[in-house]
């Protein structure tokens, strides 16, 4: 059985997240770690009963991870907070699972030297939908046909989302623009804003929405969308488990959801 421990255990994706868990044969939730609930069991937390696993404070990680032992930690919390758990996770030599989105380009570096210099293995994706990485494909595949149309990415999200745009439409962008060798990207436009050569990105916020992502491909007399849309966080929680079940195996280093599902080069 591969041990895992969830961090952010009571939240919206942790709790699907250890749901998923509870009905894998491979895998056995040992720790789930939180700020709030603290010494509570997480089954009452999430009223589907007793799993005498009671939620561990993040604030003691060190030692909430010392006493379960786990094989792989999954994190679905907020930037800051995972930089420290996966820290803290890499230097127990925990091979890891990062949902978390939102990270600054500091907090990532801060994430990936953790990783590389403990030697174990990480995958980080903001976005563990199997549709979704499939989409990145298809994103690719089109820049490379349509590189002189413009191009427009708009995501839609439930109203508590805290980061914006969404880590996926930035991923999304990051993979058009390195197949065209490199594009501005422009967040929103407001008032004189000319449209010149970038890629512009647009968040929505709203009701429950779960997530959309719509990239536009826009040319003389002609448009092409292309667009993903997931209908419950159950996509995500599914590839997430998926992820901990390669990583438990893989050899060190820092993996994207596509090396998981083997679905697209990156090269
Ligand atoms: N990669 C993906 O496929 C994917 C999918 C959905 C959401 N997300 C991202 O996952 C993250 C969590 O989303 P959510 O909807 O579950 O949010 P949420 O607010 O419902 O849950 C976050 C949880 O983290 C807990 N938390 C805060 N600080 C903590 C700490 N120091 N240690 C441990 N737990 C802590 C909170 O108490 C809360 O229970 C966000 O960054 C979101 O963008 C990623």
């Amino acid at each position: 059985m591969i041990k895992i421990a969830v961090c952010g255990a009571c939240g919206k994706m942790g709790g699907l997240v250890i749901e998923n868990i509870l009905k894998s044969k491979e895998l056995k939730l040992v720790s789930a770690i939180d700020v709030t609930n603290v010494g509570k069991d997480i089954g009452e937390v999430m009223r589907i009963g007793r799993l005498n696993v009671p939620v561990g404070d993040a604030n003691d990680i060190d030692n909430v991870l010392e006493r379960s032992k786990p094989d792989v930690l999954i994190d679905f919390t907020i930037a800051s907070a995972a930089v420290k758990n996966v820290i803290a996770g890499a230097q127990k030599k925990i091979n890891l699972i990062v949902g978390t989105t939102g990270f600054t380009p500091e907090q990532r570096a801060l994430m990936e030297n953790a990783i590389r210099e403990n030697n174990v293995a990480a995958v980080i994706t903001p976005n563990f939908s199997i549709g979704v990485n499939v989409f990145f494909g298809i994103l690719a595949e089109a820049a490379e046909r349509l590189s002189d149309y413009d191009i427009e990415i708009i995501e839609a999200h439930h109203n508590q989302k805290k980061d914006a745009p969404s880590g996926t439409a930035v991923k999304a962008a990051e993979i058009i623009s390195k197949k065209l060798g490199g594009k501005e990207l422009v967040y929103g436009r407001h008032g004189l804003s000319p449209r010149k050569a970038e890629i512009g990105i647009h968040a929505v916020r709203g009701g429950d929405i779960v997530g959309d992502h719509t990239v536009l491909f826009a040319g003389d007399g002609e448009r092409i969308e292309i667009k993903h849309q997931a209908h419950s966080r159950q996509a995500f929680a599914k590839g997430a488990v998926r992820a901990a079940v390669w990583v438990s195996s893989a050899r060190p280093g820092i993996y994207e959801m596509a090396d998981v599902l083997g679905i697209y080069q990156k090269k």
